[in-house]
């Protein structure tokens, strides 16, 4: 199976990055390829509901910026991991700017993926807002949620050390 990670941290060897990096390890001991996408250092503009998308073939999107390369790998993925920061109960922009220029590639990205969706966050509760946006824009785009993992209680990478939240990690993307 091909595997497309879209990490949003800005921080290189932070949390989510820690989650990341153990559950790519798991998907490709399972055999799996593995494409990954880290958007806070990747060149793409925010959505500004022109609609040119729109009124074309749904693919001619003014931008022409790395949301290309993402749109390209994601049209031949078979699985999709959406990996974020929890900032104010919600998805981090880095990524979030890249799900909504899927306003201009629905067609040719609804291909009925499975996805995974990995938080990190500080707070022990609260994560039923970026749960439940993660679930509706999956359910949008005719994929299927195979896992959600929020890291609880984890505000820095060292504190994943004191929870088993890596090891989870891994074992999803060992069960891919
Ligand atoms: C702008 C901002 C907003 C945040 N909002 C939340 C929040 O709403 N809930 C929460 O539990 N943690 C929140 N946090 C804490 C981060 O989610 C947490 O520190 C996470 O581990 C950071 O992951 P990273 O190392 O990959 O950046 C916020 C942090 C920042 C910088």
């Amino acid at each position: 199976m091909k595997v497309v990670v879209l990490s949003g941290s800005p921080h290189k060897n932070g949390t989510t990055a820690k989650l990341v990096d153990s559950f790519i390890k798991g998907a490709k001991e399972a055999g799996h390829e593995v494409v990954r996408f880290d958007t806070a250092f990747m060149n793409i503009h925010p959505c500004i509901a022109c609609n040119k998308c729109q009124e074309t073939d749904g693919s001619a999107c003014v931008f022409d910026d790395d949301m290309v390369k993402i749109g390209d790998e994601l049209a031949t993925s078979d699985c999709i991991v959406y990996a974020t920061p929890v900032y104010y109960y919600g998805i981090c922009a880095q990524l979030k700017t890249v799900i909504d220029r899927y306003y201009g590639i629905e067609q040719k990205i609804r291909r009925g993926q499975k996805t995974f969706f990995i938080t990190a966050m500080s707070d022990d509760k609260k994560t039923e807002a970026i749960n439940a946006s993660y679930l509706a824009f999956v359910d949008w785009l005719e994929w299927n949620d195979a896992g959600i993992l929020n890291a609880m209680e984890c505000s820095v990478p060292e504190d994943l050390d004191k929870t088993d939240y890596v090891e989870q990690a891994y074992k999803m993307g060992l069960s891919i």
